[in-house]
């Protein structure tokens, strides 16, 4: 008899279980996968508690979304849930309930409602422990007794899931986990989480376009939105818009950009919105690229390769947004905190981004010069957009005064650039207009 061409082999679970707790995510980030979920089932409001009780502390996330049917719960703990997406939808791989979870801790609970009108309620629990102990995939079927208060009181109402973390053996010291540094730890991973959340859903917080709007609390405050383009500040200002066609193989699709230069110090509404809008990494590092997938930020901060952190252009913040339609092109990644701007997007944005970080740089270099002089401060632009709608010829010019411009700055020779463009200016004024040197 020939023997069969293939065999099947099955997983460790105990291995991979615990090899899987480290494909990338910290506290704030396994968050905010979970959040995910719960604003793909519809929720408008999620609840973050994260209690201190020593080594018995846990974290609860509660939503009011949708909820699972029985099938959909144990689906839903399986590594690589079997189901199809659609399009905008924040999951992709499946996993992220799973890794998300046991990244932090060796024990999630999932309790879900689905029908306002059944009070049934399913719960199920993911136990390294015990996984390891049988090297089985074994989901458990613990009765709602063992489900903490405040978990039964969210599901007795309406439809949603409860999210319970036990075990917390990341997040906990190992010694003494219920002394007085344990405590403080907790409370500081809710601030760091909070403001993690404001920021990365800053769109759902406020309310995207399409009328999602979600609101999340941690430990009972409600948390608010972090938009990194501040867009209350009335000098603020906005260049035009861009939007990119990118085919990679059989994959097409749009990417937009939105680009702005944030007023300087002296410019902003007041000296405490100047320091809340830095950000969590602080005005130079906060500098760059905001990019979005489906309304929901993924990566934040710097120029992902096209041009490096500059004091000079501390000021510039731009958004790219793509759909979940180019998700490939982009490899998001499984913690959703990370993309690889695509190389063909890569040189489009070349052109665009410089523009907007020489608008920067002469925002800065202006504020600058002023508060030397003190008291000549400039007025607040009324128009706060650049228009500009350029022809193909304008923009090569324009393209060799970006050129000149970053180079100047590059050999550490704006201020000779500043004296020429005077002449330029004097003596051909055309010249310096069109490559967009004028001051
Ligand atoms: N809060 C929730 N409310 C309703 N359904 C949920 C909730 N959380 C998870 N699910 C269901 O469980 C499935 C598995 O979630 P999981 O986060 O593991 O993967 P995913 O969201 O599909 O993809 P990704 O790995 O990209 O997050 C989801 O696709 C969804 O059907
Ligand atoms: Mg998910």
């Amino acid at each position: 008899m020939a023997s069969p061409k293939f065999e099947s082999i099955t997983p460790s679970a105990a291995r991979l279980t615990e090899s899987l707790r480290d494909i990338g995510y910290d506290f704030p980030s396994a968050v905010a996968d979970l959040v995910d979920n719960s604003v793909s089932a519809g929720a408008t409001n999620v609840d973050i508690f994260i209690e201190f009780d020593g080594p018995e502390s846990y974290v609860l996330i509660a939503d009011d979304g949708i909820g699972m049917s029985e099938n959909l719960l144990t689906e839903a703990l399986r590594y690589g849930t079997r189901r199809d997406y659609q399009q905008g939808e924040l999951g992709r791989y499946g996993l992220g309930l799973k890794t998300a979870s046991l990244s932090q801790c060796r024990a999630v609970t999932v309790a879900t409602r689905k029908s306002t009108r059944a009070s049934r309620l399913y719960v199920r629990t993911l136990d390294l422990d015990v996984i390891s102990e049988v090297d089985q995939w074994l989901v458990l079927r613990p009765g709602r007794e063992n489900l903490p208060q405040r978990a039964l009181t969210y599901l007795t109402e309406g439809t949603g899931t409860v999210v319970i973390w036990d075990k917390l053996d990341r997040v906990l010291p190992e010694n003494r986990p219920e002394g007085g540094w344990a405590r403080r730890r907790l409370d500081a991973l809710a601030k760091r989480t909070a403001a993690h959340l404001g920021m990365v859903f800053h769109r759902f917080l406020e309310g995207t376009r399409d009328g999602h709007q979600v609101t999340i609390t941690m430990n009972g405050e409600k948390i608010e939105p972090w938009n990194p383009f501040a867009p209350h500040e009335p000098a603020r200002k906005e260049l035009p818009r861009q939007r990119f066609e990118i085919t990679v193989g059989s994959i097409t699709g749009s990417v937009r950009m939105n680009r702005y230069v944030l007023p300087s110090k002296e410019h902003f509404s007041s000296p405490d919105q100047f320091e809340l809008m830095s950000g969590p990494l602080k005005w130079n590092r906060q500098q760059g690229l905001y990019i979005y997938r489906a309304n929901r930020l993924v990566q934040w901060g710097g120029w992902n390769g096209i041009r490096g952190i500059d004091e000079h252009t501390k000021m510039a913040r731009a958004s790219l947004d793509f759909d979940t339609d180019l998700d490939d092109v982009f490899n998001i990644n499984v913690a959703k905190v990370r993309v690889t701007v695509p190389v063909q997007l890569r040189q489009m944005l070349e052109r665009p981004i410089n523009e907007l970080c020489s608008r920067a740089d002469e925002a800065y270099r202006k504020a600058d010069r002023t508060s030397e002089m003190g008291s000549l401060k400039p007025s607040v632009p009324r128009q706060a957009v650049w228009n500009g709608l350029e022809s193909a010829e304008t923009t090569a010019m324009k393209d060799a005064g970006l050129a000149l411009r970053a180079a100047s700055m590059q050999a550490g020779e704006y201020a000779a650039l500043l004296r020429i463009v005077a002449i330029l200016e004097a003596e051909a004024p055309a010249v310096a207009q069109g490559l967009g040197l004028n001051t």
